[in-house]
């Protein structure tokens, strides 16, 4: 039998675009076909009692899963098509393992459930995607779980302070950040945030869980593990999907971190359904071409709009103009600047009104990382939810608008964006 864990050729290391073909799927199992089938089943025929029994002992985490992974129980708690997208995913960011979970938003709850408890207080950056804002604010703060945030994820004293506040209010169970942020592109520093979790662990006997949404630029220009994070976190619904045709999450880490996760995933059936993860396999095909090709595009779009005289600010990751912390954490954690930024028109919102209502190439619609070029206002949209005073302190100012740079030709775009700002006048 093909041995379909293969990672190497010898001592040849392969890489994640080739692993990402065929890597956790053997056709032998599936009548040869090249290509694995949508399993549409809700439950799994066990060959005996004693298989049926053995099989539930390990996805409900009475026992650990035997090399080979969890036998097929219920598709709540596994099946075949989220196990195949799951090791694929795991191999790209380069951790242990990965779960795929029914949206971002589900993964981000599932996950800060499974390790926070009530009197617990999750440390934060700001900004972060306003879902994940709102989770805090409005669904974890009734059951007693409370938050406490930090602007400046580049200063690990501002960190550090943060992490006095929260522990004044109680077990801080979590640090969770994002790098870069939506949609200011603001950077942490996580060697920072390792360094506050040794910390915390110190002063209270409890070591946080460390948790960084990496939907911006993973996983092809950022590997959170590989900087002491313990769980990256991802909207797939955007890059990695990357088609702006499904909705879908995913936790990945060490198999020992990801166990509750895991459990509460099964338990309160937060998982994947079998057609999105079969869709999430074929654009994993694309993942490294796609963000490669829309990361060209972006370049060269960032810098034809610095250049022109209606915007006032580009917010895209590794400009020169960054300031010597932010060039330094993005040349330590990032391998590229992707391909969501947003831009600051002179004018306020009646301009970016103006500019949004003129393009005829990008489309106008919240969501980010698919094959198509986006824009968006986020102070009226996606961020309409954070009070006025916060949202200007974050830099969500009424004449920012966000980009999402597509795969279309790079010429077209700026031929659309040079259009819609002369009508913005
Ligand atoms: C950075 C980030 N994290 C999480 C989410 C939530 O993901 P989903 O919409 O898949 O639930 C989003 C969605 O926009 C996001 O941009």
């Amino acid at each position: 039998m093909a041995d379909t864990h293969r990672t190497h050729l010898g001592s040849h290391a392969l890489h994640p675009e080739t692993l990402m073909l065929g890597y956790g799927y053997d056709p032998a199992l599936s009548e040869g076909s090249v290509k694995p089938p949508v399993f549409l089943t809700s439950t799994f025929v066990f060959r005996s009692a004693e298989e049926g029994r053995d099989y539930f002992d390990v996805v409900a985490g009475r026992k650990a899963a035997p090399e080979g992974g969890a036998g097929l129980v219920y598709s709540r708690f596994n099946h075949p098509n989220s196990e195949i997208v799951e090791d694929r995913l795991a191999i790209h960011e380069g951790g242990e393992a990965a779960l795929l979970f029914s949206s971002g938003m589900s993964a981000i709850a599932t996950t800060l459930l499974a390790f926070a408890r009530p009197g617990d207080v999750v440390l934060h950056s700001q900004p972060l995607y306003g879902g994940t804002e709102t989770l805090l604010a409005r669904t974890l703060a009734p059951f007693g779980i409370g938050s406490e945030g930090f602007a400046d994820g580049l200063s690990a004293a501002a960190m550090a302070e943060a992490a006095d506040r929260a522990r004044a209010r109680g077990r801080v169970a979590a640090i969770m950040v994002e790098s870069p942020s939506n949609p200011t592109n603001t950077l942490v520093d996580l060697a920072a945030v390792k360094a506050t979790a040794d910390q915390l662990e110190a002063a209270q006997g409890h070591r946080p869980v460390t948790l960084c949404d990496n939907t911006l630029l993973g996983p092809v220009f950022q590997h959170p593990l590989a900087h002491g994070i313990d769980v990256v976190l991802y909207s797939l619904t955007k890059y990695v999907g990357g088609h702006s045709d499904l909705v879908a999450g995913a936790a990945m880490g060490s198999r020992a971190r990801l166990q509750p996760i895991r459990l509460l995933r099964g338990a309160i059936g937060t998982q994947l359904d079998p057609h999105s993860c079969w869709m999430l396999g074929r654009s994993l095909e694309t993942l490294s071409l796609r963000m490669r090709a829309a990361e060209r595009n972006a370049h060269q779009v960032a810098d034809w709009l610095a250049a022109h005289p209606r915007i006032a600010a580009v917010h895209a990751l590794g400009r020169e103009d960054a300031g010597p912390e932010a060039r330094r954490v993005y040349a330590a954690q990032c391998s590229g600047m992707g391909s969501t930024f947003s831009i600051v028109l002179r004018g306020g919102q009646p301009a970016a009104f103006r500019f949004l209502n003129a393009l005829q190439i990008f489309k106008l619609a919240v969501s980010l990382g698919g094959t198509e070029s986006l824009a968006s206002h986020p102070a009226s949209t996606t961020h309409s939810g954070v009070p006025a005073e916060l949202r200007q302190r974050m830099g969500v100012v009424d004449g920012l608008v966000r980009l999402s740079i597509g795969i279309e030709h790079p010429e077209d775009l700026v031929a659309d964006l040079a259009q819609a700002l002369a009508a913005a006048d």
